[in-house]
């Protein structure tokens, strides 16, 4: 029998580790550490996870960085007005708050209160617009990583025919922003889309952000297609850590040119540009 064919692996780590390294250097030119104030409300384990490692990550990259770790039954009036100290806060640069929040909490309200210039998760209407109008400032995180990993990779867009599945705030519509910006001809499937496999195969790059582990299977890609699996499925298991599961079955290997791995991939890619959007925040700042 033939051997298998396996995709060339897209490691997040060197790609991250790039980024970090740039972003260290950047604030080290600062007058004044950068500062990331990040919020979160309850005690979700994938959110708890999320932002211990965007603290720990920021004090190893030269930022500071300050938790506000807040109950679950925090009102609205009570984040609001968290949110207006830290915007009049002049020693904060940056503020994320940790999505998901809480069923009692209107999420739009809060995105609109942090000040677009300190909103270092690009998820404010303001900074929304100026992606979609090719004038991107802050711009969210885990889809600007994206893009820093193909170019890593050498793996430019420009003219392909990209399909991302999944259309959230926080991945598919502002991953489908920046490629259109970067001059890929794109196109948004998501769990109303008929015929998904027929899209699906028309793709040169494939971008899975459903949050359904192992749903990319290898009859829906084309052959040859550049394959970036943005899911991190949580299983959790007794007394273990959580496996991790992306959206794409790893058989896709056989079928993809390359592919990233979960976990490992695109993971370590959001903090590291959440980091950069941190010091390219406190850079404007101080101008
Ligand atoms: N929840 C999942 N991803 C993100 C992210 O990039 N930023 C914030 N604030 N919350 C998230």
């Amino acid at each position: 029998t033939a051997p298998e064919h396996k995709a060339q692996k897209l490691a997040g780590p060197p790609a991250a580790e790039a980024l970090l390294r740039e972003t260290a250097e950047r604030a080290a030119k600062l007058a004044q550490k950068p500062h990331l104030s990040i919020v979160r409300l309850g005690e979700d384990p994938a959110s708890v996870s999320y932002v211990a490692g965007k603290d720990a990550r920021a004090k190893e990259t030269g930022l500071s960085s300050t938790v506000h770790a807040l109950p679950e039954e925090t009102t609205q009036a009570e984040l609001l007005a968290l949110i207006r100290q830290l915007n009049g806060d002049s020693s904060v640069n940056g503020i994320l708050v940790q999505l998901p929040l809480p069923e009692h909490i209107d999420e739009q309200e809060i995105l609109l209160a942090i000040d677009p210039d300190k909103d270092v998760d690009g998820f404010h209407p303001m900074n929304v617009g100026r992606l979609w109008t090719n004038h991107p400032a802050s711009v969210p995180c885990t889809p600007q990583g994206v893009m820093y990993l193909l170019k890593h990779y050498g793996i430019d867009p420009a003219g392909k025919r990209v399909v991302i599945i999944g259309r959230s705030n926080i991945v598919g519509r502002p991953m489908a922003g920046l490629l259109m910006n970067a001059h890929a001809t794109v196109t948004v499937a998501h769990s109303r889309t008929r015929d998904l496999r027929a899209v699906t195969r028309e793709a040169d790059i494939l971008i899975a952000a459903i949050g359904k582990a192992h749903f990319v299977t290898p009859d829906m890609v084309k052959p040859g297609a550049v394959v970036i699996d943005v899911g991190i499925n949580r299983l959790e298991r007794e007394g273990k850590k959580p496996k991790l599961l992306g959206d794409v079955h790893p058989d896709v290997a056989q079928v993809a040119s390359a592919m990233t791995p979960v976990p490992g991939g695109v993971g370590p890619m959001t903090i590291a540009q959440l980091l950069g959007n941190t010091v390219a925040a406190a850079e404007e700042q101080a101008k």
